[in-house]
């Protein structure tokens, strides 16, 4: 007569661990009416009315379903970034990539599981420029909760810090300007850094609501949760008078590291804690700009977009202060914090792949006509077209080392290791580029300055702990060397994360093979590119 007994302990045992859940949420994209920098108000397109939009909030393992309802003007879709959709390749969103644009009026559901991956990840529009007003967070919790977090202290409290852009023209238009002429300078820098879609108060507007506040206790430890949803800007992220102690980035651990500044390009996110352990009062929180690009200079607004960090029993007057600003330029200070990130080694967390089936050297050039391709193919090399000496100075003939424009995708059989090599080149400019690969983390083994030279970096790749991103910032006139499983079948988006880029053609896609079978497959003729 065991069986009573049993089952109702059985039942009782199942709900006390926690369940995956169904996140749900309905995003009603429409035009929104907002005033910022004292302007005019103007309508820009936002989820829910809101800027920035809603935080999908999810533990390892859930489900999130999102109704996309298009009340804008604008052809629009939403991708989960650094969601690894394993399963669901469809639900990524970029346009004309894995999904036609979703019309004005029309809706589309997104469905997929956040497994295996926790931390910080965030949403945003994947067409045309309308991410620059259309983003928002998406925080994984471990399956556990807070409470499983693997670092320590454990945050009091949690704070989303969105660093974005804005423009006082409709960006809209401004990608219009910039795809149909092929030329960058034709987007002007960004009118303010924002936090939190705030500029804060040193942009000479006195309108109370400008600036976000963060509210905190003394000797609290309070998990920033950072995301860079700008356009085209790597930030330097300062508090004044407290430091950071990082322990994630995309969405996976870091070892823990100490800083007073973190360097976050478009498309990163990092978590960092940070005690509050300053004397009672108010002090400015501040986002600046990285302009990597040599020769150019400033291409970029040289302006502090602000939030105030404010104690409890601060007198609300105080003038909060400055964090000391950290030049544009400053590669070095930008360097030391994208290179000294180690991962937190965990167990039962992938490591990296000791054995590579497939190297790539991959050089950042655009295309340089306007040959048009109505098909995809599959031939993208692993070399470049043109091998040449990538970060001297320029030369007279540096056009001729310009690719053509082709759309081409790499095709991966189901579980190949591939390396990849990013070489920066000085074509238009020598810059940091942020590469993201949609569907996967890598691993980030090396990074460094000048022409990639495999027999000096390869013994010193990082083969025990290398951190794992979804997007790098390649050094400026230098290199990035990354390894990926490809145990995710699809087809994945990789690109610069400089929208700006995006349009002049920074980008390729991965065909991942579908199954373990796969490997005797045929891969199927050259498709037509999606009629939307
Ligand atoms: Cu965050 Cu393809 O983008």
């Amino acid at each position: 007569m065991a069986w009573p007994w049993l089952l109702p302990f059985g039942l009782f045992f199942v709900a006390s661990v926690a369940q995956a859940a169904v996140v749900e949420h309905t995003f009603n994209v429409g035009n929104l009416s907002i005033s910022q920098l004292c302007q005019p108000a103007r309508i820009i397109t936002a989820v829910n009315g809101r800027l920035p939009g809603p935080t999908v909030e999810a533990r390892e393992g859930d489900t999130v379903v999102v109704h996309l309802v298009n009340e804008s003007p604008y052809n629009m879709t939403i991708h989960w970034h650094g969601v690894f959709q394993r399963g669901s390749p469809w639900a990524d969103g970029p346009a004309m990539v894995t999904q036609c644009p979703v019309k004005p009026g029309a809706n589309y559901t997104y469905r997929f599981n956040v497994t295996d991956q926790e931390g910080t990840l965030w949403w945003h529009a994947h067409i045309s420029f309308l991410r620059a007003t259309v983003y928002g967070a998406l925080v994984i919790l471990p399956r556990g909760g807070a409470g499983a977090y693997p670092f320590s202290p454990k945050p009091h409290r949690e704070e989303t810090v969105i660093l974005g852009e804005w423009w006082n023209a409709n960006v809209y238009d401004l990608q219009q300007q910039v795809f149909l002429t092929g030329d960058t300078t034709r987007m002007p820098p960004a009118d303010a850094y924002t936090i939190n879609g705030k500029p804060g108060d040193l942009y000479n507007c006195s309108a109370a609501n400008q600036t976000y506040n963060f509210r905190v206790r003394s000797n609290e430890t309070y998990l920033l949760r950072i995301i860079n949803a700008a356009l085209n800007t790597p930030m330097f992220f300062k508090v004044a008078n407290h430091t950071f102690t990082v322990v994630g980035a995309d969405a996976a651990y870091t070892t823990p590291y100490e800083t007073d500044v973190v360097l976050i390009a478009p498309g990163q996110t990092v978590d960092a804690l940070m005690v509050a352990g300053a004397a009672v009062g108010r002090y400015y929180m501040a986002a600046s700009p990285y302009d990597s690009a040599i020769p150019q200079g400033p291409q970029f607004s040289m302006t502090n977009g602000t939030a105030i960090v404010e104690y409890a029993g601060s007198a609300g007057e105080d003038k909060p202060q400055l964090p000391p600003r950290t030049e544009y330029n400053d590669t070095d200070t930008a360097f030391r914090f994208l290179s000294n990130l180690t991962a937190l080694v965990l167990p039962g967390k992938p490591t990296v792949p000791l054995s590579v089936d497939t190297r790539m050297f991959v050089t950042a050039h655009y295309y340089g006509d306007d040959a048009s391709a109505g098909v995809y193919t599959r031939d993208f090399p692993d070399r470049p077209p043109v091998i040449f000496d990538y970060t001297a100075v320029a030369s007279d003939n540096d056009t001729l080392k310009y690719t053509t424009k082709s759309t081409k995708v790499r095709t991966l059989r189901y579980n190949e290791t591939v390396e990849m090599v990013l070489q920066n080149t000085r074509l238009i400019a020598k810059e940091s580029h942020p590469m993201h690969l949609h569907g996967f983390n890598f691993f980030v083994l090396a990074q460094g300055f000048g022409n990639y030279d495999e027999a000096a970096a390869a013994p010193r790749f990082n083969l025990v702990n290398p951190q794992e991103r979804n997007t790098v910032a390649v050094p400026t006139g230098g290199w990035a060397v990354i390894r990926f499983v490809a145990n995710n079948p699809g087809m994945w988006f990789m690109h610069c994360h400089f929208d700006a880029h995006l349009d002049l053609g920074l980008g390729m896609v991965f065909e991942v093979q579908d199954g373990p079978t796969a490997e005797t497959s045929v891969p199927p003729p050259p498709m037509d590119l999606p009629q939307c």
